[in-house]
């Protein structure tokens, strides 16, 4: 039987001087659907004008995160039939300017991964040799143990969707806190064997803008819809950090 419902969105448009407002919407579910694909339906019957974000629709993009009566979820992968309520309200990812209705603005996310450097640093020298060899991709010097991968892999999965930073009470109060992700992210790639940069090259993220910021409250691992949990990446982070320095002290000394 056909299930109907009310959606109410959040509407706003950064260009136009309004204040920024909730629209209902009655929506009739014909067969089991996401609720990316009753904004679809919105859109396309009902209101050309409402703006949200979303592309490879099978949770893998990232670009669909959205608050959905109060939770953080991608809007491709929440089954309308798992909510409880035939009222449904949509909200824009916190911590992030809204540009219209749905849409924000990801650019201090994207700021803050940046600040970390997000790649495997090989060491140039050695790579280029390899690549002369013609071994770069056979050499045993760029596989990774097992177990060395477990290490690194829920943090490979992150879709950076921002659920995380936007979730974090850290970056609501101090805009210049790179946030979970950016921090976990760095763990991920210094705890990659393969990873030569220099402690550094990081050791300037020991502030309270980067690892000393958190409240380990542990939000960020609550709203992740892949489980990535960043929270303890960044708690691992921090353990690397005081380590590097405590083998600083000693060498100073020697
Ligand atoms: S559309 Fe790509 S994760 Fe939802």
């Amino acid at each position: 039987m056909a299930r109907k419902f009310l959606f109410r969105i959040f509407r706003f448009d950064s260009e136009k001087a309004e204040n920024p407002y909730f629209q209902d919407y009655y929506y009739e579910e014909e067969k089991d659907k996401v609720v990316l694909e009753a904004l679809m339906d919105i859109r396309n019957e009902q209101d050309a004008t409402l703006a949200f974000r979303y592309s490879c629709r099978e949770a893998v993009c990232g670009s669909c995160g959205l608050v959905i009566n109060g939770e953080f979820e991608l809007a491709c992968r929440k089954r309308l039939n798992s909510l409880k309520t035939e009222i449904i309200v949509i909200e824009p990812l916190p911590n992030l300017p809204v540009l219209k209705d749905l849409v924000v603005d990801m650019e201090p996310f994207w700021q803050a991964l940046e600040m970390i450097k997000p790649y495997v640093m090989a060491e140039e020298e050695a790579v280029e040799e390899e690549k002369e060899k013609s071994l770069w991709l056979s050499s045993p010097g760029y596989r990774i143990e097992e177990k060395e991968m477990e290490a690194i892999e829920p943090f490979t999965n992150c879709i950076l969707c921002g659920c995380c930073y936007s979730a974090c009470p850290v970056v609501a109060r101090d805009e210049r806190y790179l946030g979970p992700i950016a921090l976990a992210k760095l763990y991920r790639y210094i705890r990659d064997p393969r990873d030569q940069r220099r402690f550094r090259d990081w050791e300037k993220i020991g502030t309270s803008a980067g690892l000393w910021g958190c409240d380990t409250v542990f939000r960020c691992n609550e709203v992740c819809p892949r489980q990535v949990n960043p929270a303890h990446g960044l708690l691992a982070l921090r353990r690397r950090y005081l380590w590097e320095k405590i083998k600083q002290i000693f060498r100073k000394e020697k």
